[in-house]
């Protein structure tokens, strides 16, 4: 099937939620992706933070199809092998008692917010059922985590909005304090905000939300959608803080690249739901939890973590290079999740346009960034490339 008319047929047949750059990819191999045409890319974007085992990994591959061959789907009335598994393994790797899957960070929110309320209701406790969360968050497209992202285009046009959701800014402790009124059963953060221009939380800014919400018996939930399963240097990005929030949600590259989401949740606020509170249909099918236990065996090699240490400083090491240029007005992030925001002068969107033409794939993020947020296979070489294609691109841009 060619282009034309695959995009003929989006444009009949597809609602226009998207801005899709005009390019379709065909296959993957390692950290590179094909298109119709052939053409070779390097990949900085991973899905937005999900292929994180590159494509075509064998043995991601292998599970998929040998667990396709005896069961995609079970729906949860039964017990499966795969998902009781992959629990275990989640569960014993961190400081969660319990988890919840679904299909989508969304998802993962959803449950997280439920579950923090109903913790509240299971004690009897009334009149705490406000969620404080972050201005520029990002949380997903149900309505719930619509209304808790804080980012009016993504909720205003489906108002009437759920209650109870309330805006800070971020990396502002004192904001946070303030906000903290009695009526207040969780608090809602990214450890670093994706979405918004790749923004990490300060460390004083975290841990004193941690140990504010510890004083005052506010539940702490972490979306860790984008920055959990190794992406920023660790399982969980809230371990770089040395921090224990109550509740953590896992998305994106839980199974690399198989659809799923997952609700973790510590000591009694685990312990909230009934059997009947919550469910979903595929949630926790055996298909994605095969891929999730490939991508779980990995993280636990060694080699694996020390890889990516080493891929970070590379990356790290690169963009601060690029800072030469005037227009290269901040470069952060942890592990494999940087930002590169450019000044009003440059845009982000026409820098990756002129990267794809060069055969590099960089996804943009709000404040004018370029987020780099590649496999975690990424080679130093692919780096290297990456970096030196952009200083090319830099050096001729003319301002
Ligand atoms: C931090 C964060 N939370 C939630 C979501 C929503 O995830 P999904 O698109 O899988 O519903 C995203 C997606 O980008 C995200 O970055």
């Amino acid at each position: 099937m060619d282009f034309e008319k695959i995009k003929q047929q989006e444009n009949k047949y597809y609602m226009p939620t998207f801005n899709r750059a005009n390019i379709c990819f065909t296959h993957g191999e390692g950290n590179k992706l094909y298109d119709t045409l052939g053409k070779e890319y390097t990949d900085f974007t991973a899905g937005i933070a999900v292929n994180c085992l590159g494509y075509n990994y064998p043995p991601l591959v292998e599970a998929i199809a040998s667990q396709a061959k005896k069961l995609i789907h079970i729906s949860n009335l039964y017990y499966n092998e795969p998902q009781s598994e992959l629990a275990e393994t989640l569960i014993e790797n961190s400081i969660f008692s319990r988890v919840f899957f679904s299909n989508s960070g969304a998802e993962a929110n959803e449950c997280a917010i439920k579950l923090a309320r109903k913790y509240y209701v299971k004690k009897g406790v009334t009149g705490k059922h406000k969620i404080v969360c972050a201005v520029d968050s990002f949380h997903g497209r149900t309505l719930a985590t619509c209304t808790a992202t804080g980012q009016d285009k993504y909720s205003a046009p489906f108002a009437p909005l759920p209650e109870g959701f309330v805006h800070v800014p971020y990396n502002d402790f004192a904001a946070l304090k303030a906000a903290l009124t009695d009526d207040v059963g969780a608090v809602m953060l990214e450890p670093i905000q994706g979405e918004s221009g790749v923004v990490p939380a300060s460390y004083d800014y975290l841990v004193n939300a941690y140990a504010l919400c510890k004083q005052k018996g506010i539940l702490l939930i972490l979306d860790e959608v984008q920055t959990g399963v190794g992406r920023t240097g660790k399982r969980y990005c809230f371990e770089h803080y040395g921090i224990q929030p109550d509740i953590v949600t896992l998305a994106k590259g839980l199974a690399g690249g198989v659809p799923i989401g997952a609700t973790l949740a510590r000591g009694e606020v685990a312990e909230s739901f009934s059997a009947g509170d919550h469910g979903s249909t595929f949630g926790g099918n055996p298909l994605a939890c095969a891929a999730a236990l490939v991508v779980q065996k990995k993280l636990s090699e060694p080699e694996f973590a020390a890889h990516i240490e080493s891929a970070s400083k590379r990356l790290q090491d690169r963009l601060m290079q690029l800072r030469k240029y005037k227009f290269v007005a901040d470069v952060r992030g942890k592990g494999l999740l940087f930002g590169l925001q450019l000044s009003p002068k440059v845009m982000n969107v026409e820098v990756i346009g002129r990267a794809r033409d060069k055969g590099f794939l960089i996804a943009s993020a709000g404040r004018n960034t370029l987020r780099f947020a590649p496999p975690l296979t990424i080679t130093e070489e692919e780096i290297d490339a990456m970096a030196k294609m952009l200083d090319e691109i830099f050096a001729n841009t003319n301002i």
